[in-house]
């Protein structure tokens, strides 16, 4: 599985960040994380000051980011015009703004682009809301991984270190409702893709699992 695709596609918090990351860890793979390339470029559009409620605007400025991702699973970096954003595009505003930001079809083509350049000859495990659907559908392992939604909600507020239970799984919803209501790429099970739903097992379960479809793939 050297120069496999592994595709892990759900919904927000479902889990994927840490499964994709034990996979890759287990199976020696590299690792991309494509919400984060999302959320770098709103970082970017917010920084500058662009609206990132008018498509227009955003699609007018979409090439000018530089965004680098790193690979490796222990340690994903993401860069925007060579800063370190890896935690400011976890806060709250770029929480907010990035599904609509995501909705625009020029960003999606941008990041796609990228996305396909990094994923090269294969070799890794990649995450996002498209990957077997339209960045990867090629992919030797597709996974479509989801939990229910109270799940989703503790665990990505104590992610988010200790925040509100109820405020996590409105915002997690709301990204949801546009990610999977937006005319391109929207968030779909992919063709030929397995799905798990993590919200009774542990992670280790899950990575385990995954890493199982791997092996059965080969
Ligand atoms: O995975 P994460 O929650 O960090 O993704 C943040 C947002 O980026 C998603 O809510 C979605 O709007 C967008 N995204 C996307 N396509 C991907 C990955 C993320 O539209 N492949």
């Amino acid at each position: 599985w050297d120069h496999y695709v592994v595709a892990i596609d759900g919904p927000s918090g479902s889990g994927k960040s840490s499964t994709s990351r034990g996979v890759a860890v287990r199976l020696g793979l590299r690792y991309l994380d494509t919400g984060a390339m999302y959320r770098a470029m709103t970082w970017w559009m917010l920084r500058h000051d662009v609206d990132v409620h008018d498509p227009n605007a955003v699609a007018a400025r979409v090439e000018e980011p530089e965004i680098l991702s790193g690979t490796d699973p222990l340690g994903p970096t993401i860069l925007v015009d060579g800063i370190d954003v890896g935690l400011a595009i976890r806060s709250d505003e770029v929480n907010a703004a990035v599904s609509p930001v995501a909705a625009v079809p020029s960003v999606r083509s941008r990041l796609l682009e990228i996305q396909r350049d990094v994923i090269g000859e294969g070799g890794i495990v990649v995450e996002g809301r498209d990957i077997g659907s339209v960045v990867a559908p090629e992919a030797e392992v597709k996974v479509y991984l989801t939990a229910d939604p109270a799940a989703r909600a503790r665990r990505r507020a104590l992610e988010e270190g200790g925040a509100d239970v109820e405020a996590t799984r409105e915002s997690l919803l709301a990204r949801d409702a546009i990610d999977s209501g937006r005319a391109t790429s929207p968030l779909v099970m992919a063709e030929g893709a397995v799905h798990v739903d993590g919200t009774a097992h542990t992670l280790d379960e899950v990575v385990g699992l995954v890493v199982q479809l791997v092996e059965a793939a080969a």
